[in-house]
């Protein structure tokens, strides 16, 4: 019986496991492989005891449930691998090792899904002999090549729900309130958020803004009978000729910085020009835990099903993708070529500014 394993790399998303349920599912009923699940994320693949058959009686009733049965680790680079002694850190190369720890196992292949981190490492990994394939995961919708990523619709409609409630709540007192949403150097959770949610002024990382402009769009409202607005802002929105606001470098062996306090200084700065109360409120991981929607769990299913029809195939180095209702294959060497922007002059931007969001330009 051919095996396949599979883990789950980066920070979590809705969805992972409607991913890893179709995969066994699917491998199991449609080719009859067996299918070995990898725990935390590439430490599974470096760790001893790590590993766990995932038949399809495994996977039951986890559909629903967010988060990964596996585990995931964004602190796991097996090219930049840290290992901890005492107080003393080693930072090591174990690729090597990975890639006889999977000859070990046996594994005819490994799904990898991931985010771009993970699926960059999935790419060198492949590019030295390493049998892989990867299925995009990640609530920023940031990955070239797939015009969605399980885990967005889902974060969306929980910001969107987060909206809602505090258009009742600004309403009542009169207040400005700037909602910071996350979604790293890409604004489609704010735009989406934003659009959904009925925001007044929407800030993303693509458009630098102006603050001026921005009071300007506030105060308008408020000269024009609005008792209440709401401000959308994404993580990685700056304003022109500023710099993101960061919370902290990698902490402990993660690979990207992390964002985070942009809305408190946009409301600082919106409180200095308006004569309104100012709140903020910071969404944070809400928007990446809980249940996925019916079209991430749809989504994800359809993703596991490809993934392991790719690996039947033998189209190894390949991710699965979204393009317009079909599920298609792209490699892994087009994915990591960059991220995907909200483009700026087309598209949902500029339906939100003929419907007078503004984006503080
Ligand atoms: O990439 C997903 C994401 O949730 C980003 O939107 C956010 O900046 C980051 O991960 C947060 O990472 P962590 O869970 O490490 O704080």
């Amino acid at each position: 019986m051919k095996k396949i394993g599979i883990l789950t790399g980066g920070g979590d998303c809705p969805g992972l496991n409607a991913v890893i349920r179709a995969v066994a599912k699917s491998a199991s009923l449609k080719y009859n492989y067996e299918v070995i699940g990898i725990e935390d994320g590439f430490d599974g693949l470096v760790l001893p005891n790590k590993t766990r058959v995932l038949t399809p009686r495994e996977v039951r009733g986890i559909l629903p449930i967010g988060g990964t049965i596996l585990g995931t680790s964004n602190r796991a680079n097996p090219f930049e691998y840290r290992i901890t002694n005492n107080i003393k850190v080693e930072v090591r190369d174990v690729s090597k090792e990975i890639i006889k720890n999977i000859e070990f196992l046996g594994l005819a292949a490994l799904v990898v899904i991931g985010g771009d981190g993970s699926l960059k490492i999935a790419y060198e990994l492949f590019k030295m002999g390493c049998p892989i394939v990867g299925v995009p995961k990640t609530i920023d919708n940031d990955i070239l090549a797939t015009d969605v990523t399980f885990g967005f619709n889902t974060a969306v409609q929980t910001a969107t729900d987060a909206l809602d409630r505090l258009h009742t709540t600004a309403e009542s007192h009169h207040r400005i309130m700037v909602v910071e949403v996350m979604g790293r150097y890409v604004g489609w959770i704010a735009l989406e958020t934003g659009v959904g949610g009925g925001a007044d002024v929407i800030l993303i990382p693509e458009i630098p803004f102006d603050i001026v402009k921005v009071c300007k769009k506030i105060n308008d409202r408020k000269k024009s009978g609005s008792k209440s607005s709401i401000v959308v802002v994404s993580e990685g929105a700056k304003p022109i000729g500023g710099e993101l606001s960061v919370m902290g470098s990698a902490e402990k062996g993660g690979s990207a910085e992390r964002l985070g306090g942009i809305a408190n200084k946009v409301g600082a700065e919106i409180a200095k020009c308006t004569e309104m109360e100012v709140r903020v409120t910071v969404l944070g991981h809400l928007q990446r835990g809980g249940t996925p929607n019916a079209f991430d769990r749809i989504l994800s299913t359809r993703f596991g099903v490809a993934v392991v029809d790719l690996i039947a195939n033998k189209q190894l180095g390949e991710m699965v993708c979204l393009k317009g209702q079909k599920i298609e294959s792209v490699s892994l060497s087009e994915v990591i070529k960059g991220q995907k922007k909200v483009p700026t002059e087309e598209g949902l931007v500029k339906a939100a500014e003929s419907i007078g969001i503004n984006f503080g330009r």
